[in-house]
């Protein structure tokens, strides 16, 4: 059957991830190969609303940035067009849902489907928008790896290494000075970034928002690790979204007034000076995490996603996102993917390695 699909467009939203670039680029490969015509949308949907926010991509616009990170599209974890703020005349904003406009928009420039990558907020409205007619497809992007119905998303590989190669750098600083030193990580309310690189990096102390932890452990854990060899020192890894048995995750205001996960590792360092006397110190890695290239697994996943969601829409799999399921990339649906926040299980292998190592996980 002749497919009717003529023109396609793609959109990036929430915060970035490595990858980003390759699966734009993969699409934009994959789709001339079937005959149709790509266009960009800047800053997720925002572009359609802007002079020049929507435009064409051809082989010539994507050569040369599968190992670039960002996004040559731009991208934005504001403006959700299904809760847009509009300032009243009195200065009060009000939040309306703007996603018929958005639909209006796609047809006017000739769309006849979307290629969405985003995290769980995105394809959130994808989601929202499929229901309401649009044909979309979705590819599962987060450095969080907290998506359900896949198995990975991409640029969660590439913030596992390079949080690796921090938690690797403090380990010389650490022993110089026999300091504890404790680094948070991303993750929202999951640990992956944390728990892998934390077993990967050896630390001593893993504490993730699936645990809650409880400090007299983790006191005892360094104690025991100063006790070990003549000049002592400990390496704590902290996600974002960790907190005490009884406590909640840590939020902090940032600049401009965005309220975020942050903070839990100072708080994390003060009661370990407190209570054990040793000299420590915090650091929040931050958006290092995001920024950069993509590495190699995260590159070829990337483009297998982007090649993947061209077929998806040659097969007419809308309100389906492309998803891992080792060794094969295969089609769920949106609706799945968004269910729920997928978390690390508690009986998962690398868990029990971090125990069998004799890695504190604060209970
Ligand atoms: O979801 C990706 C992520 O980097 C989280 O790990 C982190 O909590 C959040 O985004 C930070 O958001 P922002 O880019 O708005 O600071």
């Amino acid at each position: 059957m002749e497919s009717k699909i003529k023109r396609i467009a793609i959109n990036t939203g929430g915060g970035d991830a490595p990858g980003l670039n390759a699966v734009i680029r993969a699409v934009v490969l994959a789709a001339e190969e079937q005959g149709w015509e790509v266009f960009g949308i800047e800053r997720s949907y925002d572009g359609l609303f802007e002079d020049g926010g929507v435009y064409r991509l051809d082989r010539s616009t994507v050569r040369g940035i599968t190992h670039m990170g960002g996004t040559i599209l731009g991208t934005t974890n504001r403006g959700n067009p299904l809760r847009w703020p509009v300032t009243r005349p009195d200065g009060t904003v009000a939040y309306e849902d703007r996603s018929q406009a958005v639909i209006d928009a796609l047809k006017d420039h000739g769309i006849d489907a979307l290629v969405a990558i985003g995290g769980d907020g995105s394809l959130t409205i994808a989601h929202a928008l499929f229901q309401q007619g649009l044909k979309v497809v979705g590819v599962p992007k987060t450095i969080d790896n907290d998506l359900a119905a896949t198995n990975l998303t991409f640029g969660f590989q590439t913030a596992v290494e390079t949080a690796t190669d921090a938690i690797d750098r403090l380990h010389s600083t650490a022993q110089a000075h026999e300091r504890v030193m404790v680094i948070e990580l991303m993750g929202r309310n999951a640990g992956w970034i944390a728990l892998y690189s934390g077993v990967a990096g050896t630390a001593d102390v893993i504490l993730i928002p699936e645990i809650p932890y409880d400090m007299d452990e983790v006191c005892e854990k360094i104690d025991a690790r100063y006790h070990m060899g003549r000049r002592g020192f400990a390496i704590v890894v902290v996600a974002e979204g960790a907190y005490p048995k009884g406590g909640k995750p840590h939020f902090e205001r940032k600049a401009g007034g965005q309220i975020r996960l942050g903070g839990v590792a100072e708080e994390v360092a003060l009661e370990i000076f407190t209570r054990t006397g040793r000299e420590t110190r915090s650091l929040v890695l931050g958006h290092l995490q995001r920024g950069g290239g993509p590495n190699a697994y995260d590159r070829l996943l990337s483009l297998r996603f982007g090649a993947a969601a061209v077929k998806l829409i040659r097969d007419g799999g809308f309100g389906c996102m492309v998803a891992l399921d080792p060794p094969n990339v295969l089609a769920v649906p949106l609706g799945q993917a968004i269910s729920r926040i997928k978390t690390v299980p508690l009986d998962s292998d690398v868990v029990d390695t971090a125990r069998s190592l004799g890695i504190c996980l604060g209970d």
